[in-house]
Order: C-alpha cells, then sequence, then structure tokens
C-alpha cells in the first residue's frame, strides 16, 4: 500500500512512520504543514524510495486531492496538538482540526479512500480521581479545552462522513503519549530538559491531576493494528494502563535524573484544567489482539531521559522561547 501519512514530521506521526517502515512494506507519503511542532531531524535515516514528504497544509483542498488520490490510505494525525496554546490562540486549531479534517474528508470521499483518523481522549473531558470509571467507546462527549472541542468536532465530522456518504473510515481515541521527539512544550520534556539545564520542573496546581501514560511505540502499533483489521466505523480506545497523577511523574523524573524528589515548583494551573483521564481499551485488545510493548512505565522512562541528553542538538534551539512564553503566564 502507499500510505498518506498527515502530520508524519510531528511527534506521534513521525513515530508512526518509523514503525510502518520497519514493520511493513508500505510506502509512505507524509504531508505536513512543518510547523513548529514538526521535524524533519525525526525522518532522517529513513530510506528514500519508501518515504517521501510533501510540505503543505491539509486545510488546502488543491493540496490534499491529488494526494488522496494517488493514496491506497490515509492516517491522519496532523493537528495543533498543545492545549496551552489553544488557551493562548484557538484559530490555528479551528483551521487545522475542523477545516483540515473536512478537506480530508472531502478528498476521500470524492477518491473512495480509506482513512484512519488518529484522536484524543480528551474528546471525552475528565472523570473524578475517586471515580472508578475509566472512558469507553460509549463515553459521551464532553470536551473541555479549545483543542480537546476542536478534536471532538473533527471526531464528529468523520462520523458524519461514514454514516452520510460511506466513507471508510475509523477513528482511534488515545491517552497521553511520551517517548522520543516530543515537542518540549509538554510536560515530560519539559521537565526533563528543565532538570538537565538546571530548572526546577514546574507543576500546575496541586499536581494530583492524572494522566495515563502511553509509549508513541505503542499507539503507534495501535494505529497500525486499526488501519489493517479495524471494522469500518468502529472507534477504538487506545492506552495502556498507565494511570498516574502529575507529581508521581516529576518525582520520578527527579529520582531518575538524580535529585532530590521535592526539587519542584508549584505554579498557576491551567484554566479548565481536566482532573483525570483513563483508557479502558478492553475493545482494541479483544478484537485486535493488540497489546502494549512498554508496560513498565519506569523503564520507558529512563530510556525517553536517556533520549533527550542524546539529543539536545535537537531540542535546544526551542527551549528558551517555550520557557519564556510559560514563564509569562506564571507557569
Ligand atoms: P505534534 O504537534 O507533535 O505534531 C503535529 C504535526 O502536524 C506537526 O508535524 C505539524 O507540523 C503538523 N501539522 C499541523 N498543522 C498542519 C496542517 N494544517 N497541515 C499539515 N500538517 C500540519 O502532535 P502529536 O503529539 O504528534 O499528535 C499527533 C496526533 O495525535 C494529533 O492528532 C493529536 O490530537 C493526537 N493525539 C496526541 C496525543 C499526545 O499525547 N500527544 C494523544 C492522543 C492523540
Ligand atoms: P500536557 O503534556 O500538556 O498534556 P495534556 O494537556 O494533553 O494532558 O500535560 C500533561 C499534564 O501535565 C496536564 O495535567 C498538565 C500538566 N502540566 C504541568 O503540570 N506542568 C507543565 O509544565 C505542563 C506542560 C503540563
Amino acid at each position: 500500500m502507499n500510505l498518506l501519512v498527515t502530520g508524519g514530521a510531528g511527534f506521534i506521526g513521525s513515530n508512526f512512520v518509523h514503525h510502518v517502515v520497519a514493520n511493513t512494506d508500505h510506502t509512505v507519503t507524509v504531508l505536513d504543514k512543518m510547523t513548529y511542532a514538526a521535524s524533519r531531524e525525526a525522518l532522517a535515516e529513513l530510506p528514500e524510495d519508501r518515504v517521501t514528504l510533501v510540505v503543505g497544509d491539509i486545510a488546502e483542498p488543491d493540496v490534499v486531492d491529488p494526494l488522496v488520490a494517488a493514496a491506497d490510505a490515509v492516517v491522519h494525525f496532523a493537528a495543533e496538538s498543545h492545549n496551552d496554546n489553544s488557551l493562548n490562540d484557538p484559530s490555528p486549531f479551528i483551521r487545522t482540526n475542523l477545516i483540515g479534517t473536512f478537506t480530508l474528508l472531502e478528498a476521500v470521499r470524492k477518491h473512495d479512500v480509506r482513512l484512519h483518523h488518529v484522536s484524543t481522549d480528551e474528546v471525552y473531558g475528565d472523570l473524578e480521581l475517586d471515580d472508578p470509571k475509566r472512558f469507553t467507546e460509549d463515553t459521551p462527549y464532553a470536551p473541555s479545552s479549545p483543542y480537546s472541542a476542536s478534536k471532538a468536532g473533527s471526531d464528529h465530522l468523520v462520523r458524519a462522513w461514514v454514516r452520510s456518504f460511506g466513507v471508510r473510515a475509523t477513528i482511534s481515541n488515545c491517552s497521553n503519549n511520551y517517548g522520543p521527539w516530543q515537542h518540549i512544550e509538554k510536560f515530560i520534556p519539559r521537565q526533563i530538559t528543565n532538570v538537565i539545564d538546571g530548572i526546577r520542573p514546574k507543576v500546575y496546581g496541586d499536581g494530583l491531576n492524572v494522566r495515563d501514560w502511553i509509549h508513541a511505540d505503542d499507539h503507534s502499533s495501535a494505529v497500525l493494528a486499526i488501519l489493517e483489521r479495524g471494522r469500518i466505523g468502529e472507534t477504538y480506545l487506545i492506552g495502556a494502563d498507565g494511570e498516574k497523577n502529575n507529581l508521581e511523574v516529576v518525582r520520578l523524573i527527579l529520582k531518575l535524573m538524580g535529585q532530590p524528589e521535592d526539587a519542584y515548583d508549584q505554579v498557576t494551573d491551567r484554566a479548565g484544567h481536566d482532573r483525570r483521564y483513563a483508557i479502558e481499551s478492553g475493545k482494541l485488545r479483544a478484537e485486535l489482539g493488540w497489546s502494549p510493548r512498554f508496560e513498565d512505565f519506569e523503564s520507558g522512562l529512563t530510556d525517553t531521559i536517556a533520549w533527550y541528553r542524546e539529543h539536545e542538538d535537537w531540542w535546544r534551539p526551542a527551549k528558551d522561547a517555550t520557557e519564556a512564553s510559560y514563564a509569562a503566564k506564571g507557569q
């Protein structure tokens, strides 16, 4: 197959392209706008006869249409992806996540091309800390932030195009990812690179917010399984039973990096900060036989810390501006 992978130069998209090259015979065309979150380095070293990068915007029909026409399937990762940025300026989130997804849907409808839409568990809003429930495919949508609302809207568009137009699509909603090539604006790489720089990690509010961590490689293997064997029209939740609160994560980072575990600062909370995400991934596991490879968060985090130590050349140019933008908000 020739796969069109949107957002394939971003954190998870690039991981997925590596996963596809290593585990299948598919060729890949990456369509990426190369925003601040994209990285050519993440795609370097991939064989040129298997992977081609096209720089372009998923919200431009003239760009999208010929690429979709030439593809056997589209895997759609491209998005504005950071909650804090969506609170500063929602407009690119509306354009890329909603207009961009609409543009892709019109192209796959016209050319009858299979689509897998990558989304987030944040579309379901949040859970109380003491709630025994986890999100399932039947949890009602209740997004909290401009980011999660735009992703929820994109999911609804995909569902409507399946039902109204018979588009051959699947959707996955995954929990929080960690691993190599994640932009240092995100929680785990921000704190790792802070510790490398001698800056105390910054925890929002009381730090008791829970995220359900999964390694990006496990997200990639799940997306490939759904693309290959998922049932058209279905949604699959992806998670690896990795619930941890932010204080636990920061203390573990500090311990693994040889610092006192209480050497962090508590800073201004995020507006509308979701309390807890938790995924019940039984459908994906039972139907498609998927299971995560990284079941030990501490060893996955140890690898990730080593990776950021070894790739300072990659993240260093973004560090000062990232921290200045947080500092301006007391974070
Ligand atoms: P990222 O921000 O690292 O990468 C996004 C990529 O999309 C970048 O390469 C960027 O240049 C590209 N892009 C942005 N706007 C574009 C446009 N208009 N046209 C073409 N390309 C564009 O994001 P990520 O963390 O890799 O997330 C990828 C996908 O996975 C997103 O859809 C996100 O909602 C979803 N997701 C992320 C997580 C997570 O923890 N990071 C969890 C669940 C789901
Ligand atoms: P983040 O990586 O932004 O992912 P998401 O908003 O998609 O969950 O944040 C993960 C958690 O960490 C979230 O509860 C917000 C919190 N957080 C901090 O406490 N400090 C930080 O510096 C950042 C960026 C996030």
